[in-house]
């Protein structure tokens, strides 16, 4: 948190059916529905999660990301990252406050991948959902399907990812966690991270710009990723790979779409990261055991699927 920002505060999606996206979300991941907007727009979170919302969806006739906001620790620091992003030569967007219900100003700038990011300082806090701040339960008891507990972060696929990860890394204060590099030695890949997180964003090579990989939410334990594989075959939910294990990261996964094809990820474990960490380092001609540990191999799928 080098700089202030603190964490993925949160991921608005396009989806095709508002309906069935949030029976995906709600009833299948477990998010906690907030609210709905006078767009249409519906928000979510994870119930550990202790702002208004984390997940807004849209409906759109193309699935994919809208764009993805960070949190930064107070307006001060909101303003000095404005004025730092301009002087570096990004084009900053202001967003007047109440756009998304219950988050303050927003700043808005996009990243030389193609992806739009938002920065903001202040959101309403309403705390976690279903427990007290004061002598809290250890769970709420009427959470739905996988119990998804936070927003945890998002893969985008772009092109100038070398440009994308410098601006992350001078501007916003991320660190390098983990990183993928060809035979070359370009960085292909890059887990960045603004916390003790394994990644808070991640970016891989790709030329298309602004393409969306996968959300990602937090689950508790490898028996709630197992839990999480039942659920999806359960409900016939469109299953992409897992459960199993990533290289990268270290984290146990499992992967599918949500109704328009947008692919999510919840997961559990995983690596963490301090500032004189070093950065770990996966060769591409590995990827298939970075990416999927025990089966050392990629699926298609995993690199052409994208929103
Ligand atoms: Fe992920």
């Amino acid at each position: 948190m080098k700089k202030g920002v603190m964490r993925p505060g949160h991921v608005q999606l396009r989806v095709l059916d508002i309906e069935e996206a949030l029976a995906h979300y709600r009833d299948l991941l477990g998010l906690i529905e907030v609210e709905r907007d006078d767009q249409g727009r519906a928000y979510l979170k994870g119930w550990t999660e202790v702002d208004k919302f984390s997940v807004v969806l849209r409906q759109a006739d193309e699935p994919g990301m809208d764009f993805m906001g960070f949190k930064v620790l107070n307006n001060t620091v909101l303003e000095k990252l404005e004025s730092d992003l301009t002087a570096y030569g990004c084009a900053v967007e202001h967003i007047a406050a109440g756009e998304l219900s219950g988050c303050g100003r927003r700043i808005r700038f996009e990243a030389p991948t193609g992806h739009r990011f938002e920065l903001y300082a202040e959101k309403e806090q309403p705390g976690k959902w279903g427990v007290s701040n004061v002598n809290p339960e250890a769970w709420p008891m009427d959470l739905k399907g996988m119990k998804a507990t936070r927003f945890d972060h998002c893969l985008l696929y772009g092109p100038n990812v070398e440009d994308t990860y410098a601006l992350f890394r001078d501007v916003l204060g991320f660190d390098l966690a983990e990183q993928v590099v060809d035979p070359e030695g370009n960085r292909v890949a890059a887990f960045l991270t603004a916390s003790m997180k394994a990644h808070d964003v991640a970016f891989i090579d790709c030329p298309e710009p602004g393409k969306f990989h996968h959300a990602s939410f937090y689950l508790e334990t490898w028996e709630s990723v197992l839990r999480a594989a039942d659920l999806i075959s359960m409900t016939n939910t469109s299953i992409d790979i897992g459960p199993t294990r990533h290289g990268l990261t270290h984290g146990q996964t499992i992967y599918f779409f949500d109704p328009s094809g947008n692919r999510n990820e919840v997961f559990c474990g995983g690596d963490y990261h301090y500032p004189d960490h070093e950065p770990v380092t996966w060769k591409a001609e590995d990827l298939g055991k970075a990416i999927f540990y025990h089966d050392r191999v990629l699926n298609e799928r995993f690199l052409s699927v994208l929103t």
